[in-house]
């Protein structure tokens, strides 16, 4: 065997790679014509026939909402902006509690703290990176109101549980599907279990529209608070004759017309582009899962993945070496895309220091109510333990990859396992 890298020795990862890029002349073309037609967006942020958009804003919308078999889809400038629609829909309370994974991005807790609601941070299993449901069980007090769930990198989120959960506790299911658009899980598409999903159409998505996100609901009167807060709610509700003004604080969330043109296109390539990253992430699985100490989420019965990343376990403590060392080995060897971090959401200053509205800890002080919620190391040990000991993550989102490319980066995994007596 040739020399690591890392001591002097040949790369093993040598391909060119570009960035991932999933548009083509459609989106050429789709764009061309929204310019063409003069009219870049339509809507008005007051009760009037263009409260709802612009023609490619609402045809983008229906399909959406027929592709993944649900009542209504509304679609918002970014996923951050459709979370925030998707909490304030509901009618929560400032200083009620939302409990939500500590191992996604930061948009999925700000979004409940926007309304001045407590997100509660509920540990992860140690494998799929998801919430575990026990944990979120413990986390529950007569102040939650619903669990904000991430299907992290692309695989779903323990639904049969959560839901049971939900059920049991009168709780709300809001769903960041923001890596997971297209996937199945247990017969259903992530982002149609809970009572609200939301999807990123951010540029690094497996489909997007630079910016943009959409959120689903089949209920109707979440769905028109959705809009209503997307479209500057407190200047609409009046004329439009909703009483229900709770939470009714708008933004201006708009897609634009080009935007969702090209969502358009892309929504028709989302199976596809789902499907090649499943065969590149299941390839790459089967050829590193004789490795020992290196576990990756098991893929189970007919459930998809959609791998935005690619995450894995070290067990360091039987590898005898540490994460940073086989980290060190693995960009030696010119493995692209490697992280070996994630977010620790709950350990974020704003959370351990309470200090988000001004300087007096608000909302987790509101009057004479202070929350005992509790933040920081400690509080979510198996997100923190991966984090700070045993995460690796890989990318796939970044490049256009091949399963070549998998295979590549398969034989540097095994060329520095096969040396890692050098490493310790
Ligand atoms: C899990 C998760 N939630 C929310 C977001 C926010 O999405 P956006 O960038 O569209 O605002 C992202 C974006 O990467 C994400 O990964």
């Amino acid at each position: 065997m040739e020399p690591l890298a890392l001591f002097g020795g040949p790369t093993s990862f040598n391909r060119e790679l570009s960035p991932y890029n999933p548009y083509g002349e459609e989106e050429v073309a789709a764009a061309s014509a929204v310019i063409r037609s003069g009219c870049l967006s339509s809507f008005i942020g007051a009760w009037a026939e263009g409260f709802y958009g612009g023609p490619q804003v609402r045809a983008f919308e229906a399909e959406w909402a027929e592709y993944f078999g649900v009542k209504h889809a509304v679609s918002v400038n970014s996923l951050t902006s459709g979370l925030i629609c998707a909490v304030g829909a509901l009618n929560i309370e400032p200083g009620d509690e939302i409990i939500v994974s500590p191992w996604t991005m930061s948009a999925s807790a700000t979004s409940i703290l926007i309304w001045n609601a407590i997100p509660v941070f509920a540990d992860i299993d140690p494998i799929t990176f998801n919430l575990n449901p026990q944990a979120v069980r413990q986390k529950i007090t007569t102040r939650t109101r619903a669990i904000m769930v991430p299907s992290i990198f692309g695989y779903g989120a323990d639904f049969i549980e959560l839901k049971k959960i939900a059920v049991e506790f009168n709780l709300k299911i809001i769903e960041d599907a923001a890596q997971s658009p297209g996937v199945n899980y247990e017969g259903k598409w992530v982002g149609t279990w809970g009572d609200i999903g939301g999807f990123s159409l951010n540029y690094h998505k497996h489909i997007h529209t630079g910016e943009g996100g959409i959120c689903v609901t089949n209920d109707d009167v979440l769905a028109e608070r959705m809009r209503l807060i997307r479209n500057h709610a407190e200047s609409v509700v009046e004329r439009k004759g909703e009483t229900q003004i709770n939470n009714m604080l708008g933004f201006n969330f708009r897609l634009g017309e080009i935007e969702a043109a090209l969502g358009r296109c892309q929504l028709k390539k989302l199976s596809s582009k789902v499907q090649d990253r499943f065969v590149m992430g299941q390839h790459l699985q089967r050829l590193l899962a004789d490795l020992p100490g290196l576990a990756t989420t098991p893929v189970t019965g007919n459930n998809g993945h959609a791998y935005y990343v690619f995450g894995m376990v070290l067990d360091t403590a039987l590898l005898k070496v540490s994460r940073a060392k086989i980290f060190e080995a693995l960009k030696a060897e010119g493995v692209p895309s490697l992280a070996t971090a994630y977010v620790n959401v709950h350990r974020l200053p704003m959370y351990t220091q309470k200090i988000a509205y001004g300087t007096q800890h608000f909302p987790w002080v509101i009057g004479d109510v202070t929350s005992t919620v509790e933040y920081g190391s400690g509080t979510c040990p198996v997100a923190e333990q991966l984090q700070d000991e045993r995460y690796l993550g890989f990318a796939i989102c970044q490049y256009d990859f091949t399963v070549e490319d998998m295979s590549a980066i398969a034989a540097a995994f095994h060329k520095v396992w096969a040396q890692l007596e050098l490493l310790r």
